[in-house]
C-alpha cells in the first residue's frame, strides 16, 4: 500500500503544501518545531479516523483558520488509486469522504489507508501498562478480523452497564434481587463477548509471535529467542492455553465456562461495587532470552521489542490480508545504535513505503536506497533536496 500523494490545507503550521510521495522511501528533515510530526499526523489521521495523538479538531486546525482540509490518494499493490479526504471545522464539523463518496462510520474506513506509527512513545507498548499491549493486539486483531471490533465495542459497552450497576447496588439505589437479576443478564452478554476477545487475542499473540522474533533477530543479529504471550485474566483463557490445539474448548464451552466464573465471583463483585474478572484486565508477556522486557529491559531492548512488535504487526496484515502497511518513523533513531537504525531502514524499506521524520541528518546520512525522495521542512513548507 502506498500514499501516491497528498495535498494539506489549513493543517497546524502546515503550509499549503502538495507533495508527490516516493513509493519506497521518503525522508524529512527539520529542526524541532518545523512541522514533521504535524505531516505525519495529517498523513495517518484516515487510516485511524482520528489524530495519533488524540488530538481534537480545534488543536488541528491551523490558528487563526476555521477549517482544515487533507487529501490523499492511495493505492494498494493491486487496487486502483483511491481519494481519500478528511476535513475538520473549528467549530467541530467533520467531513470524510472516499472517492468523493461521504463515509460517516470508522468502520468503513477500516483497510483504506493502513499505516502502522513508530515514536518515541512506542516504548509504551513495552514499558507501559497492559491497556497499551491490550490495545495493540485488539487494533492488530480487528485489522484481520472486523467481527472482533464489534465483539470489543459490545463488550467495553456491556461492562460499562455492569459498572454501573455494580457502584449503584452498593450504594443501595437498586433493589438487591432486581440488582442480581440484571447483574446475572449483563453477565451472560458479558460472557459472550468475553470469549471472542479472548480466543482473539490468543489466536494474534500466537501468530504475531513468531513474527516478531524474525523481525528481533534481523535487528539485533543474534539467536535470542524473543516471545510475544497471552497472559489472560480469565482461569478458563488462562486453561484453554495449556490445551493442544485439538482439544480447545468450542466458543460455546468458552462462553459457558467463563459465565461460570462469572457467577463465582458475583458475590465479591456486588460487595466491592466493581467487576473483578474479565479481559479488561489481560495483559501479554514480553519475553527476550527469558527475560521479562516488561520489567527488565534496557532503554534500547526495549525500543528495540517494541519496533520489532510493531513490524511484526505488518507482516501479520500481509500474511492474512495480503496487505503492506505504510511505515512512519518519527524520530525513533536517537536511541537505537548506528547499525541497528539503519538495519531497520533497511528491513524496513525492503517492501514497505516508509516516512522517515528527523532532526538529525546524520539519521539517514550515507543511506541511499532505490527511489529515496527526501524532503526539508522549514516553518511549515516542504522543499525537496538531495541528500549529500
Ligand atoms: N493548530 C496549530 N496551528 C499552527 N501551528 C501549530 C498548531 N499546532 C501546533 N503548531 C505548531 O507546529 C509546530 C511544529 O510542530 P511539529 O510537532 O510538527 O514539529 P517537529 O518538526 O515534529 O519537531 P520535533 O523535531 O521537535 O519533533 C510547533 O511549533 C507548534 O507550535
Ligand atoms: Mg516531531
Amino acid at each position: 500500500m502506498r500514499i501516491v500523494s497528498a495535498a494539506v490545507t489549513g493543517f497546524r503550521n502546515l503550509q499549503d503544501n502538495s507533495f508527490d510521495f516516493s513509493p519506497r522511501v521518503n525522508v524529512v528533515l527539520g529542526r524541532n518545531g518545523m512541522g514533521k510530526t504535524n505531516l505525519f499526523e495529517a498523513l495517518n489521521f484516515f487510516a485511524l479516523g482520528r489524530s495519533h495523538q488524540g488530538s481534537k479538531a480545534d488543536e488541528m486546525v491551523a490558528f487563526g483558520a476555521d477549517t482544515l482540509h487533507v487529501r490523499l490518494d492511495v493505492e494498494e499493490d493491486t487496487g486502483p488509486l483511491i481519494r481519500c479526504e478528511f476535513g475538520l471545522d473549528r467549530s467541530g464539523g467533520r467531513r470524510l469522504r472516499v472517492d468523493g463518496e461521504p463515509v460517516s462510520r470508522r468502520a468503513d474506513l477500516v483497510g483504506k489507508l493502513v499505516t502502522v506509527f513508530f515514536n518515541p512513545d512506542s516504548i509504551i507498548l513495552v514499558r507501559g501498562g497492559p491497556l497499551h499491549r491490550r490495545q495493540f493486539v485488539d487494533q492488530g486483531q480487528a485489522e484481520i478480523d472486523p467481527l472482533y471490533l464489534a465483539s470489543l465495542s459490545a463488550f467495553n459497552r456491556t461492562l460499562k452497564q455492569k459498572s454501573g450497576l455494580l457502584r449503584d447496588m452498593r450504594k443501595g439505589l437498586i433493589n438487591r434481587g432486581q440488582g442480581q437479576q440484571e447483574l446475572d443478564a449483563w453477565n451472560k452478554e458479558l460472557a459472550a463477548h468475553s470469549a471472542v476477545i479472548c480466543a482473539g487475542r490468543q489466536d494474534y499473540a500466537k501468530l504475531i509471535s513468531p513474527f516478531a522474533h524474525n523481525c528481533h533477530h534481523e535487528l539485533t543479529e543474534n539467536e535470542t529467542p524473543f516471545l510475544f504471550a497471552y497472559q489472560p485474566n480469565l482461569k478458563t483463557a488462562q486453561n484453554q492455553l495449556l490445551l493442544p490445539p485439538e482439544q480447545q474448548f468450542k466458543k460455546s464451552e468458552l462462553e459457558a465456562e467463563i459465565l461460570s466464573e462469572f457467577d463465582y465471583i458475583k458475590g465479591d463483585e456486588i460487595q466491592r461495587g466493581r467487576p473483578l474478572l474479565g479481559p479488561q484486565l489481560d495483559d501479554f508477556e514480553v519475553r527476550s532470552d527469558g527475560l521479562d522486557l516488561r520489567v527488565f529491559g534496557s532503554q534500547g531492548e526495549t525500543r528495540t521489542a517494541a519496533v520489532s512488535l510493531i513490524l511484526a504487526r505488518g507482516d501479520v496484515l500481509f500474511q492474512r490480508r495480503k496487505i503492506r502497511p505504510v511505515l512512519f518513523f518519527d524520530d525513533i533513531f536517537s536511541e537505537l545504535d548506528r547499525h541497528r537504525s539503519r538495519q531497520l531502514q533497511e528491513m524496513a524499506s525492503r517492501l514497505h513505503q516508509v516516512f522517515i521524520a528527523t532532526a538529525r541528518k546524520d539519521d539517514v546520512a550515507g543511506w541511499n536506497p532505490d527511489q529515496l525522495k527526501v524532503w526539508q521542512v522549514s516553518d511549515g513548507c516542504f522543499t525537496n533536496i538531495t541528500l549529500k
